[in-house]
């Protein structure tokens, strides 16, 4: 799914574009050949995973809580004043590809606002280290695999939304990828909330409810998932885009807004 930001659509049509296909072939092109890159890559890892014993790629879900001080940092960054990304802003060429807008794209931009991190970059970097030093330890126990972050956005979702990604859906990541959704409030259904559904247990999806700041550890590759939104006022999280790799690297990353990027271990940006 792509995302873009809610301000590009508010650009005067004759901005609009249409796709040249040669693009899109292109983007193509680079996507598959990603996805062997990865793969090649994550495979020995999965495979010293399991020869330690752990089942890297097994783990489909988990969760746990966040500590007072990274909620509060969190807090900080999210109570920051929001500067919408523009797409000139962003480093996504896929969200410039697709400037040529449809009514369905329309309406997924129109239902989150991101946060320009750039703007607020020593307090979203605090906020950001800090949880991702909390969260990094259960994850590498509950996995066997170390990690390295490889993108990340926040955003705010906004009440009512129900296209995209607030949809049932997978999201077609490489196997050696997944993604790690923090949020700095609790979780139930007036406040927005996460929900998935196991492969093996179709159609009882389990529904997220916390009573403070969480993570969710995600394959979001097999598990069928959505967000939920609020019904009033907005839910706020933090989107981190993990890879498996030899040697843990938590440092902040944001190439784009795409929930795609980066699309190989070799390209991350175009
Ligand atoms: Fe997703």
């Amino acid at each position: 799914m792509s995302i873009i930001s809610t301000d590009s659509y508010r650009t005067p049509t004759s901005h609009i574009h249409t796709i040249n296909e040669g693009s899109v072939f292109k983007y193509e092109l680079v996507k598959r050949v990603g996805r062997i890159q990865w793969a090649q890559y994550a495979q020995p890892i999965f495979l010293n995973s399991r020869l330690l014993g752990k089942k890297g790629d097994d783990l489909l879900v988990c969760t746990g809580g966040l500590s007072d001080d990274s909620r509060s940092k969190l807090n900080l960054f999210f109570d920051s004043p929001i500067r919408k990304f523009l797409l000139s802003d962003t480093l996504d060429w896929y969200a410039r590809l697709v400037n040529n807008v449809d009514d369905q794209e329309q309406k997924i931009a129109a239902q989150s606002d991101f946060y320009n991190c750039s703007d607020h970059l020593p307090v979203f970097r605090d906020a950001f280290q800090n949880v991702m030093n909390e969260i990094y330890p259960h994850i590498y126990e509950s996995t066997g695999c170390h990690w390295r972050v490889i993108n990340s956005c926040a955003l705010a979702t906004k009440p009512n939304s129900d296209f995209g990604m607030y949809n049932w859906h997978t999201d077609g990541f490489p196997n050696a990828i997944r993604k790690i959704l923090i949020f700095p409030d609790p979780l139930n259904d007036d406040s927005g909330t996460f929900e998935y559904e196991e492969p093996t247990s179709e159609g009882c999806p389990h529904k997220i409810e916390t009573n403070g700041s969480s993570w969710i550890f995600c394959d979001v590759n097999r598990v069928k998932h959505r967000g939920r939104p609020p019904k009033k006022g907005v839910r706020n999280c933090l989107q981190v885009t993990i890879a498996c790799a030899e040697t843990a690297d938590m440092s902040y990353k944001q190439l784009g807004l795409n929930a795609h990027y980066p699309l190989s271990p070799l390209i991350e940006q175009l």
